[in-house]
């Protein structure tokens, strides 16, 4: 069945393979017979009416928000704010006045997702949830649910659900853009088509990314992140995967933050995972691997194909300039994945977490 782990060690490392056939089976699941994507009426409605999305979201989920709101804004015009769903419910921002509300949520039962629902319901603001789970509460709750199509997932660090839901939000946003009237410029059935490729390229990478997290995580205390633009939101994610199952302290953050603080930390060897898929900052970017350097820091350079360097860690295929969140975290998965084995660590079942939180 869909939740055996078959001839898999680990769930994990199951749900990171299925990586490439979840990204196909979300354009299949949005596409109809003619080929078209489509999404239900009311929820682009919905979209084109607001004047503002809010996005709620808990742990990984809130990371794909990040990269949603680039899409939202970026593909459809619609602005957007991402808040941490424990944080919303009790220190809401000024409301704009007509606000659409999504809720991000793998499970649908996340209760601080859930309890900020409950508030906004109460306000009769329009809801939408996004989850992977049909029938759960959350999607029974919300006024509309988009669902993700990655099937179970089992292992409690959240891999091809984080994935299958910015496939989820990109989609969305371009069938909203198309609607309103001004669609984009690229086919974004194409360019996940692409992207499913070069997902698929990563994961037969296991090897290289098992010698990485030999290389550089094997004995060390602590680990960074940094990154720029959509590579900032997925270095959160990496640092979130790294901590979760290899209890390595780790910490995402933009590579312009680092000489406001975080670069006091630096030492002889301190891994420091930089991506650069970004063309628009791969020089500033560049500038923050030197300062690090400089400093006796251990650089595991990620670059996308036509921004590498020599010297660079591990080249990534090229996929269109918004979608690299769906590559780029792929590599930084498998490496979490592998730290935690070589540590000994239990990589499905980390200890002090859940799977779903269902206590605020
Ligand atoms: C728990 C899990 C995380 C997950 C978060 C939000 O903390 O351990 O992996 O990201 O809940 O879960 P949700 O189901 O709402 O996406």
């Amino acid at each position: 069945s869909d939740i055996e782990k078959g001839m898999y060690p680990h769930y994990m490392l199951k749900e990171i393979d299925e990586q490439p056939a979840v990204m196909r089976k979300i354009i299949q699941a949005y596409q109809n017979e003619q080929g078209k994507l489509e999404i239900e009426e009311g929820i682009l409605t919905a979209l084109n009416n607001a004047d503002r999305l809010y996005i709620i979201a808990a742990g990984t989920s809130y990371h794909a928000g990040l990269v949603g709101k680039e899409y939202f804004e970026k593909i459809a015009g619609i602005p957007v704010e991402v808040h941490i769903s424990s944080e919303f419910g009790y220190n809401m921002p000024l409301l704009s006045e007509k606000p659409l509300f999504m809720f991000i949520t793998q499970s649908g039962e996340t209760a601080d997702s859930r309890q900020v629902l409950v508030k906004i319901k109460k306000l009769g603001h329009p809801t939408l949830t996004v989850t992977n789970v049909k029938g759960s509460t959350l999607s029974r709750e919300a006024d509309y649910t988009l669902l993700l199509h990655a099937g179970p997932e089992i292992a409690v660090a959240s891999t091809k659900a984080y994935t299958a839901q910015i496939a989820v939000l990109a989609l969305t946003a371009a069938v909203a853009a198309e609607k309103a009237g001004h669609p984009i410029d690229f086919d974004i059935v194409q360019e996940l088509g692409i992207v499913a490729n070069a997902v698929q390229a990563m994961v037969d990478s296991k090897e290289e990314m098992e010698k990485i997290a030999r290389d550089f995580l094997s004995t060390t205390r602590n680990a960074f992140f940094i990154g720029r633009n959509l590579d900032f939101c997925v270095s959160m994610e990496g640092a979130l995967k790294l901590k979760e199952i290899s209890y390595i302290q780790a910490e995402g953050f933009a590579g312009g933050e680092l000489k406001h603080g975080t670069i006091a930390l630096i030492e002889d060897g301190t891994p420091i995972f930089a991506l650069a898929t970004q063309k628009a900052v791969s020089l500033n970017i560049r500038g923050n691997v030197k300062e690090v350097v400089a400093r006796g820091a251990n650089p595991c350079i990620i670059a996308m194909e036509g921004m590498e360097e020599e010297g660079d860690t591990l080249v990534l295929p090229k996929v269109h300039p918004l979608l690299t969140p769906l590559v780029s975290v792929i590599p930084l998965q498998l490496i979490s994945y592998y730290a935690a084995l070589h540590r000994d660590c239990d990589v499905d079942k980390p200890r002090n977490l859940a799977k779903s939180v269902t206590v605020e």
